[in-house]
């Protein structure tokens, strides 16, 4: 049936041979199945020949059926048939398909929308040479074409092949095709992308794939397949990078054996090199380079290896080794671009799971500077990021991490955000450079520290972090445990979030990346007095889990108590102290925290106050006794 299977039954040895010496290109294409993007790798793996029988015959059975084509082919439904396949037990891989053909082998990710392979492009997962950009003749080059191209030259993808598909739906005309070619060329040209071949065809017809179509004689360029067979790949571009390790774990089988595993990410290693360690900056040699299949006098780039060294240094999971000559940089303050995949917004100050290379911690944007319209290419000022938006911001981890800038490697320059609850992937990212801010500025040594100043007051500091809905009750009882204290010669302070409001906060809103902002504020204030030696009280709705989380995480082990004025929504709307409710129930007020704006009630809160059994007074005074009973008012 094909140049593969002839060669195959006749002499496998030499299928498998010439097979193995053909060079890989790896490519990704853009668009939504409305494009034609599932028809034209259909089409793809069709006039490669790999279709097998069986799988023609059922498309040819499929089509007649349910084919949107009349009598012919309709390839779509073999890719968008996969769900069929599934459901019948068959397991495929839906991320990537194979093909080849005499001159090439081909891995093309095919993936649903941008967001997979944004994803797996940032993380490195697949490093594509080429992008195949589908566009539609008949509706020219739209918003989504120029964000994914947007994408594609951020992803410092190379080449790029203009994919102007259903020529056959605008009579083959050349108008149509130069039109569209002269619109995509002016974007190009202000994004940086160099590399761009343009193919006028139709995938579901077969124009200008692998023959020059007949239908366009105009068209002199080359056929898709033409271009994918040609276009040059430096298969050697990783390995020309500065040696980078990501340790994925670290392997002690035995007591003498402690070697460092993952897969190399750039550039070459050998038994003697010296090498450092980031972010700690200790130095070693490589001693050996252990595999399954016994040591290596040199490993590369894409292979997985195990490094022992010289010296016994401490490097943990995510550490990057490195060349000593050119070392991966160490920094917890970075720009980055960012591009946003979640329905709800990026929230500025939200701590978010920040993943990059093999390393997991804890970040959050401190500053969008601007949002880029990805039809204008302008900067916009943007305090939020919404679903697909790319911006640039600043990030702030809570430790140091090794990198490279992602110009410069992929795998350890790009990043994703993942949510705390959910763990829901929100965003990729491209890191730019370490913000020097953090590199000058040192924590101070001070001699009159947290202890010395609770000695002093003779009480153990912590903060009662109250949270519940608006008219739960907390500001009342919060009120009450600060009299309390004080009556008992406490040292305390109550931040109550209408008071802060009119003053470190009055420029905040209710919104929810305000009532972030909020949260981090008081937080951090909090953390300020804490250290003071004082027993914080604060009282705001704090309605996110993550924000409560954030506060926490700025204290000690048993310093964050947080207290949940637990009242139902229908008996604080009931109670309606301020009439805010009232208002809200008509409309006249927006985000109105139980009515269109979510409250997170705690999981698992320190202490619980049930505000429909225990009134103000008695919840006063049981926190005061939870508080002696955990020693906060004994020095
Ligand atoms: S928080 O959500 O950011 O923690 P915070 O506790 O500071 O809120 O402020 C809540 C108080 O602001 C409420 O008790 C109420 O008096 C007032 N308020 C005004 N507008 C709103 C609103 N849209 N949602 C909730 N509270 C509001």
């Amino acid at each position: 049936m094909s140049h593969s299977s002839d060669l195959i039954a006749t002499d496998i040895e030499q299928y498998l041979r010439a097979h193995e010496k053909k060079s890989l290109l790896r490519f990704i294409t853009c668009g939504s199945v409305d494009d034609g993007k599932s028809t034209l790798i259909g089409r793809l793996l069709f006039e490669s020949k790999m279709l097998f029988e069986d799988q023609l015959a059922a498309i040819e059975a499929d089509s007649k059926k349910y084919g949107t084509q009349g009598e012919a082919l309709d390839f779509a439904l073999l890719v968008d048939g996969l769900a069929a396949e599934r459901e019948q037990g068959i397991t495929i891989d839906v991320a990537y398909r194979f093909f080849s053909t005499d001159k090439r082998k081909f891995i093309v990710a095919d993936t649903p929308g941008h967001e997979q392979y944004t994803r797996n492009m940032v993380t490195g997962a697949s490093t594509a040479d080429a992008a195949v950009l589908m566009v539609d003749a008949r509706r020219g080059v739209l918003t989504q074409t120029r964000r994914h191209s947007y994408l594609v030259s951020l992803l410092g993808i190379r080449h790029i092949i203009v994919a102007i598909n259903k020529m056959d739906l605008v009579d083959y005309s050349e108008a149509v095709f130069h039109r569209i070619v002269e619109n995509y060329r002016a974007f190009a040209e202000q994004i940086g992308l160099k590399n761009v071949t343009f193919v006028p065809m139709s995938a579901f017809r077969g124009d200008n794939i692998t023959a020059p179509s007949e239908h366009m004689p105009w068209h002199h360029g080359t056929t898709l397949m033409g271009y994918l067979e040609t276009v040059e790949i430096d298969e050697n571009r990783l390995q020309k990078q500065p040696f980078r390790l990501p340790v994925q774990w670290v392997s002690r089988p035995s007591l003498d054996f402690r070697g460092f595993a993952g897969t190399i990410a750039g550039g070459i290693v050998k038994p003697g090199d010296r090498i450092r360690v980031q972010p700690s900056g200790k130095e070693s040699t490589v001693a050996r380079i252990v595999t399954r299949d016994g040591d290596l006098d040199c490993a590369v780039a894409g292979q997985s290896i195990t490094l022992t060294l010289a010296d016994e240094i401490d490097i943990s999971r995510g550490d990057v080794i490195s060349a000593a000559a050119a070392p991966a940089g160490s920094a917890d303050q970075f720009e980055a671009t960012l591009v946003w995949m979640r329905d709800e917004p990026l929230l500025p100050g939200r701590p978010y799971l920040m993943k990059i290379g093999a390393k997991t911690v804890t970040a959050a944007v401190t500053h969008i500077k601007y949002q880029v319209n990805v039809n204008t290419l302008e900067h916009i000022a943007a305090r939020t990021l919404e679903l697909n938006a790319i911006g640039v911001c600043n990030l702030s981890l809570d430790r140091l991490v090794a990198f490279d800038p992602y110009a410069e490697n992929r795998d350890t320059g790009g990043f994703i955000l993942i949510d705390r609850l959910s763990n829901d992937t929100v965003g990729a990212g491209l890191l730019h450079f370490a913000l020097r801010r953090s590199q000058n500025i040192h924590m101070q040594h001070v001699d009159v520290n947290r202890a010395a100043r609770a000695r002093l007051k003779h009480q153990r500091p912590c903060v009662l972090w109250f949270t519940g809905l608006s008219g739960a009750g907390k500001s009342t009882i919060a009120n009450l445990v600060e009299k309390k204290l004080h009556a008992l010669g406490r040292h305390t302070y109550l931040l109550d979030g209408d008071n802060v409001r009119h003053g470190l906060n009055k420029d905040l809103g209710f919104t929810d990346a305000d009532r972030v902002e909020n949260i981090r504020r008081v937080g951090e204030v909090a953390r300020l007095m804490v250290d003071a030696g004082l027993i914080v009280i604060t009282a705001f709705i704090s309605p996110f889990r993550a924000e409560r989380q954030m506060a926490r995480a700025l204290l000690k082990e048993g310093e964050f108590l947080e207290v949940f004025i637990d009242t139902p929504l229908d008996v604080a709307e009931q109670r309606d102290v301020k009439g805010l409710y009232k208002k809200a129930r008509r409309g006249e007020l927006k985000n109105f925290t139980g009515i269109d704006s979510p409250y997170e009630a705690p999981e698992n809160p320190e202490i619980r106050i049930d505000t429909t059994r225990l009134g103000p007074d008695d919840a006063a005074e049981y926190l005061v006794l939870e508080l002696q009973r955990r020693g906060a008012l004994s020095a």
